[in-house]
């Protein structure tokens, strides 16, 4: 079994033939697939797309690149969603001080919103962090009551970070980005124990390297695996179902 734990199947990048990338990663392998929303509107395409697929779930929620633009309204919309069977997560939200699209006081509060619906509500959430993992522990330690469980989606901390972040009752999930030539974060990896792990595809965006240049799509999830299993000394077999397991022990998949 096999499961790609973040895509973005409802952005444009998909627009001409979302039905056929979907079919060809689960005649290869592929059983399931999270896709995640990153604003309102997408949100709903994204419940839209996993009300046509049996295997298909969704989360809903606020990237912090458009945190700065989600009205109340929006977020109380997105409170409804929750309500809708496959839907499984709240995500992706987070911090990105990288690219800083919203001002970071925004970008905080909205996470800090995100983080205590998810809590209340008993789901978990899906965290994008860049250059942020200071104030996303700090947050976290503050807001959560102990009941709140997650995953760090393409990780980027440092091993360090991942400690803390799985002693909170968190997963790290790890990315195509890993099978790139500059890739620096093999420690991390290493110091990741299998039970803890996700992976994921982030498609359409951090396409493996040897389709670089490509779109990404859920299929080369494959790619992490093997990377993984590599850099870990396992086997592909042992990679591909404990991270399947865990992956449906987070969002309840059955
Ligand atoms: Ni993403």
């Amino acid at each position: 079994m096999l499961i790609d734990s973040h895509s973005h199947l409802q952005f444009s990048q998909y627009e001409d033939d979302i039905d056929t990338v979907i079919e060809r990663s689960f005649k290869n392998g592929i059983d399931y697939i999270i896709n995640v929303g990153t604003n309102y509107e997408d949100s709903i395409k994204s419940v839209e797309l996993a009300d046509r697929y049996d295997n298909i779930f969704t989360s809903v929620g606020v990237h912090p690149h458009d945190s700065a633009k989600m009205s109340e309204s929006e977020f109380n919309d997105i409170v409804e969603l929750l309500n809708m069977k496959k839907v499984v997560a709240v995500g992706e939200i987070g911090l990105d001080y990288y690219k800083c699209y919203s001002p970071r006081e925004v970008q905080k509060e909205i996470f800090k919103k995100f983080l205590n619906l998810a809590e209340n509500k008993n789901i978990p959430v899906i965290i994008h962090n860049r250059a942020a993992s200071e104030d996303i522990k700090k947050i976290i330690y503050k807001e959560s009551n102990g009941r709140l469980i997650g995953v760090m989606h393409c990780f980027s901390g440092d091993e360090k970070f991942a400690k803390d972040m799985i002693k909170l009752g968190f997963y790290i999930s790890f990315a195509g980005n890993i099978t790139y030539r500059s890739f620096k974060n093999e420690e991390v990896i290493k110091s990741v124990p299998i039970e803890r792990i996700l992976i994921e595809t982030d498609c359409p965006f951090l396409t493996p390297e040897s389709k670089r240049g490509e779109r990404n799509e859920p299929l080369n999830v494959w790619f992490v695996v093997e990377k993984i299993a590599q850099i870990k000394d396992l086997s592909f077999k042992v990679v591909e179902r404990i991270t399947s397991e865990n992956a449906c022990k987070l969002f309840g998949i059955e």
